[in-house]
């Protein structure tokens, strides 16, 4: 399929540029920075000084970007059809790394059939058998915890998550492939802006530090073979992700196995990212440890997830979603041209006191009070077709962890200030590893 033109500088007209949103005037690398860097400070400042609706402009081509902010606008994103605004296109750099048949990269019928594959592993019955298995490997990494010794929880949460990965979303239960998967699978979700840069220039890939990087995927992808082939005749009664796909769907080898590298870096980061920022709020916060500590010994599930998405309110892991519009469009009152990339805010909307009262302050009971946060104000998985595959997972995941981490300690925060965010690749992480003390019950 035919990609869309980016518009940029060398597309856009004079007579269009009068009629985008406004904007800032600074060179595109200055916006560039600012954004790739600083957006947490910068979206806000645009949103405060251009309104609800501003355009920026970003590196390659000076292309165009409309930011939305207010949920009313982004619901007409989400809404409309994924064919005018593809999400796919505008992940191509990650094709070198996460293969040409990524759920990620496509568009159109090629990303329905291909999500339609990946459904019946994610759905609910199915996260209900992972559950156990996520709560075991969770309490084993909890009983390593150095008590009455400061860590960074982060990292830990790194190492979960991973194991996570390998054992209930590949089903890797041999210790010896285990062991020889783990260092280079730590390897591969260390990708750096650096590496991407081999998707916009591939004469890049040949040398190091790239060619350094795709042979250990090349490693990576031999055990992947293998473990397909193997797992072909033996998925019946099986309960892991790779199995479920196998029982449910008609796969090729090569389609599984760029699915199962897109779920280890769409998953692994985003979900330590998510509990790293809860224990650092939970860790300054006794009030509300002592209620996930209640929640954990009474089995509610609804007040560990509660903590866990007002964790992802305040600190949402991917601050903003793109689109490319592929024809012209009227959204948000104005008219955009094919090609403008548009962006869903996520981190903007989430903390609007309109939508979520003294938004800067932790409170996980705005999720079970009788006037919840309205629909579509709440979007860190954000949204439509592509809303992210893997939420019930991840939520499930992380209630799992909270539930083993909090029903075996008491926390507390080394430094008890706000820990700053930093962008790392898509995500926002805790700037210092989210420091933490735990003690036992
Ligand atoms: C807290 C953890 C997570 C967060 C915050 C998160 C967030 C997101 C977001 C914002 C998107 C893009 C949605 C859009 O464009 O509208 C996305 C897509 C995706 N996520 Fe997640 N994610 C998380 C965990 C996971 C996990 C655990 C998996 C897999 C096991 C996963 C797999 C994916 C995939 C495959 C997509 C692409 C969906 C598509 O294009 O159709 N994510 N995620």
């Amino acid at each position: 399929m035919a990609r869309t033109p980016l518009l940029g500088s060398r597309t856009l007209d004079r007579q269009t540029a009068r009629t985008l949103p406004p904007g800032p005037k600074l060179p595109t690398l200055a916006q560039t920075v600012l954004f790739a860097s600083h957006r947490r400070t910068f979206f806000p400042r645009m949103r405060d000084k251009y309104g609800d609706v501003f355009t920026i402009r970003l590196v390659p081509s000076s292309r165009v970007c409309v930011v939305l902010s207010r949920p009313d606008h982004i619901r007409e994103v989400f809404g409309s059809p994924p064919s005018v605004m593809h999400a796919g296109e505008g992940n191509m750099v990650l094709e070198p790394i996460m293969g040409s048949h990524s759920l990620l990269l496509l568009d159109d019928e090629d990303h329905v059939r291909m999500r339609k594959q990946l459904m019946p592993a994610f759905s609910g019955a199915a996260l209900r058998g992972y559950a156990a298995m996520v709560l075991e490997l969770a309490q084993a990494e909890v009983a390593k915890w150095p008590v009455g010794k400061p860590f960074k929880v982060h990292q830990r949460m790194r190492n979960l998550t991973l194991e996570i990965i390998l054992q209930v979303i590949f089903g890797v239960t041999d210790a010896d492939r285990l062991n020889t998967l783990r260092p280079l699978l730590d390897k591969i979700v260390s990708v750096s802006p650096v590496i991407m840069l081999g998707g916009f220039y591939p004469p890049l890939l040949r040398v190091r530090p790239w060619k350094t990087y795709l042979d250990t995927q090349k490693q990576v992808d031999e055990i992947l073979y293998d473990e397909i082939a193997a797992r072909r005749e033996t998925f019946a009664g099986r309960n892991d992700v790779l199995s479920r796909l196998l029982a449910a769907g008609n796969w090729s080898d090569v389609e599984l196995r760029d699915q199962l590298v897109t779920l280890l870096l769409a998953g692994h980061e985003t979900t330590a990212t998510a509990l790293a920022w809860a224990f650092h709020e939970l860790a300054r916060r006794p009030a509300d440890l002592e209620f996930g500590q209640r929640a954990a010994d009474t089995g509610s599930d609804d007040e560990l997830e509660a903590i866990v998405k007002e964790a992802l309110r305040l600190h949402p892991v991917v601050y903003q979603v793109g689109r490319r519009l592929t024809e012209t469009t009227d959204l948000a009152g104005y008219r955009l041209p094919r090609g403008t990339t548009i962006m869903a805010a996520i981190g903007l909307v989430h903390r609007d006191a309109e939508h979520f009262p003294q938004p800067q302050e932790f409170r996980p009971q705005r999720f079970l009070s009788d006037d919840p946060p309205a629909p579509g104000t709440w979007m860190p998985f954000g949204g439509g077709a592509r809303r992210c595959i893997g939420a019930g997972f991840s939520l499930m995941e992380a209630t799992e962890i909270l539930r083993a981490a909090v029903g075996a300690y008491n926390f507390q925060a080394p430094h008890p200030e706000p820990e700053p965010a930093q962008a790392k690749n898509v995500t926002l992480v805790p700037r210092h590893g989210a420091e933490i003390l735990v003690t036992r019950r």
